[in-house]
Formats: structure tokens, sequence, C-alpha cells
């Protein structure tokens, strides 16, 4: 999710001394700077490499071809959904499939009006302006950019007071495609503005399979069907933490054993990783024994939690809280976060009765 990876794009050359990746989380579906050196190799190249999300990917092909049969740009894209399932990806695609410019940024860096009236002026008929984070965009840069996406003009105000005047300045006919973890965040206004808007969701144990095996091949290194399912089963419904994965175990492989990656060697580099049967590593867990331990399994509010952990609540509202969610290990409710049976029975902690009933 950083800056820093938007400058990089395919081909471009890496800079010299790694900075520190955003997190040493073997799991962590956020962006590292592993992923900005490896990654690329990795994204999928045309709709026919990208792995499932099938209503999305047809519904998108369908929209550009329509598009390019007319003559016109293609209406403006909002992606939306958890880190690591490929939004990123599926915004390259998009401008691949037309032939257009990808022209990435992202909302955090657009502080004012003017950083965007540069990029927008600069823009080509058809190009594809991505705005990654675009729930981060600042209130005045998110009016500014209404009238671009709606009638491909930006106004400017000349003078103060009496003399205040506005000019429309004319821009070309680009297509705007925003992607957010965050949809709850987005204005309506702004989301009213985008003519298509896809929810991506997390990815089955199967397609996750394919993408490993997919990554296997890219990489060069031998895998066993079991191996690939054994590392799939265990990625948080995510593309990218499958990835991560791959790369993890294929580092034991080739010191450990003779780079084959075999069902028992993935088995064996996930434990070593502290990554869990259930793809649940040691935040995870920590997160869940929080709630367990310090609060009685709840409900607790997420920043009482980040404090226990000495973490980033927004972190932990991003990347940890969605997937126990999904899985069922913890509950939100009006007054907090509770811990499930589930989360009991997988900490192998017994669940003690509620307070009402051990007063019975
Ligand atoms: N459908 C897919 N098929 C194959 N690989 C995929 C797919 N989706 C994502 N990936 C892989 O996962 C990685 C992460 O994807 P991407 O960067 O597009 O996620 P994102 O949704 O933009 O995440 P974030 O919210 O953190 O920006 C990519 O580098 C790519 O290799
Ligand atoms: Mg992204």
């Amino acid at each position: 999710m950083s800056a820093r990876r938007r400058l990089l794009g395919p081909g471009d050359v890496a800079p010299e001394s790694p900075a520190p990746a955003d997190s040493d989380r073997v799991v962590d579906p956020k962006d590292s700077f592993e992923e900005e050196l490896y990654g690329a190799s990795l994204r999928p190249r045309s709709f026919d490499d990208y792995v499932g999300q099938e209503r999305v990917v047809e519904s998108l092909r369908i929209a550009i071809d329509a598009a390019k049969r007319r003559g016109e740009p293609l209406e403006h894209v909002l992606f939306y959904g958890p880190p690591g399932l490929g939004k990123t990806t599926l915004a390259g695609l998009i401008a691949r499939e037309l032939a257009a410019n990808f022209r990435p940024t992202s909302g955090p860096t657009l502080e004012k009006p003017k950083d965007l009236v540069g990029i927008l002026t600069a823009l080509e008929n058809g190009d594809v302006f991505f705005v990654d984070e675009i729930h981060r965009l600042g209130r005045v840069v998110e009016e500014f950019l209404y009238p671009a996406m709606e009638d491909f003009q930006i106004d400017f105000v000349v003078d103060r007071g009496a003399y205040a005047q506005t000019l429309k300045l004319p821009l070309k006919r680009f297509t705007l495609v925003g992607a957010t973890t965050r949809a709850g965040m987005i204005t309506a206004p702004l989301r009213e503005r985008f003519g298509i808007v896809h929810h991506l969701d997390y990815y089955s144990v199967r397609e996750l399979e394919r993408i490993v095996l997919r990554s296997a091949g890219v990489l060069g290194v031998p895998i066993d069907g079991d191996a690939a399912r054994t590392i799939a089963s265990r990625s948080r419904g995510t593309p990218r933490v499958a990835n991560r994965l791959l790369r993890r175990v294929r580092d034991f492989a080739e010191v450990r054993a003779d780079g084959r990656i075999t069902a028992a060697i993935a088995d064996q580099a996930l434990e070593r990783e502290g990554v869990d049967t259930l793809g649940l590593d040691r935040i995870d867990r920590a997160f869940l024994q929080t709630i367990v331990e310090q609060y009685r399994g709840g409900p607790v509010g997420m920043a009482a939690i980040a404090a226990t952990l000495t973490e980033d609540a927004e972190t932990l509202e991003d990347v940890v809280e969605p997937y126990l969610l999904k899985e069922g290990f913890v509950t939100r409710t009006a007054s907090g976060r509770r811990a499930t049976a589930r989360a009991y029975e997988h900490l192998g902690i017994a669940q003690r009765p509620p307070a009402q009933e051990r007063l019975l």
C-alpha cells in the first residue's frame, strides 16, 4: 500500500538499497518491499492469466469490448475488497486490454488539487488513471475530481471575493479506475460517479491452488500437486499471501532439501514460519488470544486490542480482522469484538461460561 510501489512499474529498475518492508509478517496480505521487487513478475499479464473472480472479469471484458467498438473511453471503474485480492492487477489489465496508458497514483499522495491538475491535464484520450486507496483522498481534492470525472473538465477559481471567476479547463476523455479496501469510507457523490463497481471476494482453495501452480511455473520451481494444495489452503483466501508463502517454501526446499516442493516440505516450512493449518499466523493468534485471555472473550473495542498488541488499529481492522470474521473466529457486535467458540477451540483454551451463567 506504499506510495513507493506506484513509482515502480513492471520493467522499472528497483531502488538500490531495499527499504524495510511494511511488515515482516509472512501472511501479511499488504504490500511489502519484497512484493514490489518480485510481485510484478507473478502478476497476471492478461485476463486469461487472471484466476477466479469470473463474474467480475466477464463483466469487464464485455464493457471493454463495447467501449472499444464504440470508440469511447471505458466508464469509470471502482474495485473494493480486502488487500491482496487483485485490484491493482485488474486495473493494470484493463489498461492493457484497452491498449491504453496506465497512470497510477494513490489517494494519500494527492494532497492538494494542485497535485491533481498536473496529472489530469497530462492524460490522453482513453488513458487509465488509477487511484489506489481512493478512500484516502482529501475532501477538497475529491470535490475537484467530480467535474473531471463527470464532464472531463476542471474548474479553476481565479482571484478572490467579488472578482472571483471560475475558469473551466477541458480534459481528455480518460477512465478513472479507483481501488479501496474500505468501501464504507467512500462518499456517496464519489461512488455515484463510477459507472462500473465491483467487489472482489476471497478466493477458494481451488483457485489459490491454480495461482500457486502458475506462480511456481513462472518461478521455475518444481512442486507437487498436494503441496500446492497445502499452500493454497493456508493462504487465507488471498493470492498475495499464496505467492508469499510459495516463496518462503521455495527457500526452505532449496536450502533444506533438493529444491522440489513436496507436501511434507511445504508443511515443515509453513510451520517454521508460524503459519498454522488454517493459515493463521502469530498476529492472528495473538489477536484472538488478547480477546480471550485479556478480555474474557469480549466484547472489546478495537482500540483496546490494538493497544494491547501495540499494533495500529487501522492495520488490524484492514488486514487481520476481515479473515477472522469471515472464518468465524470473531464476531463484531455494537459493543465490540467477541471471540467465538471456534476461536477457543483453535487456541486450545477451554471456554469459560459467560459471567451471568457462572453466578447461577
Ligand atoms: N486473480 C489473480 N490471479 C493470479 N494472481 C493474482 C490474482 N490476483 C492477485 N494476484 C497476485 O496477487 C498479488 C497482489 O495483487 P494486487 O496487488 O492486485 O492486490 P490489491 O487488491 O491491489 O491489494 P491492495 O489492496 O493491498 O492494494 C499480485 O502481485 C498478483 O501476483
Ligand atoms: Mg493494490
